[in-house]
């Protein structure tokens, strides 16, 4: 056993940890004030080969392990978690999903795009009425001809005005259950498909998340991924892998809260000395760092294992389960921390103890992990 990266991992690290210092952290305040999309940056990110790092290079990926992608969304989520969940929505649920299960047609039309990050993509599974309760969905898709007709609403969807490319769950046979679910591969500007409303929300402002709605849109036979039924399947086996990313972005939102209250306690004085020199300050710390490499553990080790070929439906959900009540517990130290100055935006750790809520609510609530963790250990 060792816990060595290497000096590939080192370097996409460090190369994540420049971007998220001189392309992110300018914004970010104003763009989490304004909730305006970080458009540029992304597009930036797509440059650099972070929208598809895991993906072969044949489809325009960077042909990365997890282990490297997971650093670069620690890195990059110490900053600005509405740039990474974008970032995490398209490499986990998007691009690697169809690197596995899309036919060699769709993945020439739409993965290479998607992995090269000249489009960006969504995945729409959550409803209204079917959010933990996945299997519930209220979409439906059926065959007439040469194409499907698909009727529905989608809720809470990442990047969902922004996408150019969306995966779109529906039921297409209702009496087999989650078994009838399908996926669909759906464009932007197809007709009868319109993004709804933008959310107001209280952290990750800047990410877009939007409700979409289907009425009537003619989906072409060969853009549904895999056989008819094979839906819940393929958003079940995504989101394993997606939930190292939430973690990974929940392990950086702690970590940046961290580094920004290590740094403040240094300089900020009271009673004639810094407060890092107060020994109830100094546990503080020592407790947010402690927990703080528990995460990354538990992280880094889903990752391992999904690069090893084992299971890690299990370790990525521990791993969600864990970074992401880091994130809240740490970066509400770091506000205290910080004093009067934590409850303004100009010291980002406001922000990050907003942003870290969503990772204990997206890709599965800390209920659903418990679910998915106690299952695993009962099977
Ligand atoms: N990995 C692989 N397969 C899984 C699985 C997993 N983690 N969890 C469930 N399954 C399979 C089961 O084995 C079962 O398959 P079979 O019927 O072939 O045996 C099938 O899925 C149905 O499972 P259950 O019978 O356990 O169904 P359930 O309704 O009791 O519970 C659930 C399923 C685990 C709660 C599931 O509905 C779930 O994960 N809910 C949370 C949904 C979620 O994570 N949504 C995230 C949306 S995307 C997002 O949020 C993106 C973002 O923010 C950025
Ligand atoms: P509910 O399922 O109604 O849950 C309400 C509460 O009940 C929670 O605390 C939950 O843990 C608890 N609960 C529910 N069932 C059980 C149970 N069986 N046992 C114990 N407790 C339970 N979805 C997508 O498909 N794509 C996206 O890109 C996407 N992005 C998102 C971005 C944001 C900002 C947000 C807020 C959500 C996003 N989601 C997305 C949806 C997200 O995955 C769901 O919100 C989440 O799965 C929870 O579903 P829900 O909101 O319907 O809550």
């Amino acid at each position: 056993m060792h816990f060595e990266l290497t000096e590939e991992h080192r370097a996409v690290q460090e190369a994540a940890r420049d971007f998220a210092k001189n392309e992110l952290l300018p914004g970010v305040i104003q763009r989490d004030i304004e909730s305006r999309f970080p458009a540029e940056e992304i597009k930036k990110m797509g440059e650099l080969g972070f929208m598809g790092m895991m993906i072969d290079p044949k489809y325009n990926g960077g042909g990365m392990d997890t282990v490297s992608y997971v650093l670069a969304m620690e890195e990059l989520s110490k900053i600005d978690a509405s740039a990474s969940v974008a970032m995490s929505v398209n490499n986990s649920l998007v691009c690697w999903g169809m690197e596995k299960y899309a036919s060699e047609d769709q993945k020439e039309k739409y993965l290479k795009p998607l992995a090269s990050g000249q489009k960006l993509g969504a995945f729409a599974l959550s409803e209204p009425e079917a959010g933990s309760d996945a299997t519930s969905q209220k979409t439906e898709a059926y065959l007439e001809g040469d194409h499907y007709v698909l009727n529905g609403t989608k809720n809470w969807i990442t990047n969902g005005s922004k996408a150019d490319t969306y995966l779109v769950f529906a039921q297409t046979d209702n009496s087999k259950g989650h078994k009838g679910i399908s996926v669909f591969i759906v464009e932007k500007g197809w007709e009868g498909f319109t993004p709804g409303h933008k959310e107001d929300k209280l952290g990750i402002r800047a990410s877009d998340t939007t409700s979409l709605m289907f009425t009537d849109v003619k989906v072409p036979v060969e853009n549904r991924i895999g056989e008819e039924g094979f839906g819940f399947k393929y958003a079940m086996e995504t989101l394993n892998g997606g939930r190292i990313g939430i973690a990974a972005q929940a392990l950086g939102i702690a970590a940046g809260a961290y580094e920004f209250a290590v740094a403040y306690s240094k300089e900020r004085k009271t009673f004639g000395k810094p407060i890092c020199q107060h020994q109830a300050i100094q546990f503080k710390l020592a407790d947010m760092a402690t927990t703080i490499e528990a995460a990354r553990l538990l992280v880094y080790k889903a990752a391992w294992l999904k690069d090893q070929g084992e299971d890690y439906s299990h370790a990525s959900a521990m791993a969600k389960l864990y970074a992401s009540q880091v994130a809240m517990d740490v970066s509400i130290e770091a506000v205290q921390i910080h004093g009067g100055y934590g409850y303004v935006r100009e010291y980002h750790v406001e922000r990050l103890m907003r942003d870290a809520k969503i990772t204990q609510i997206y890709e599965g609530t800390s209920e659903i992990q418990k679910i998915v963790i106690s299952r695993g250990i009962l099977r």
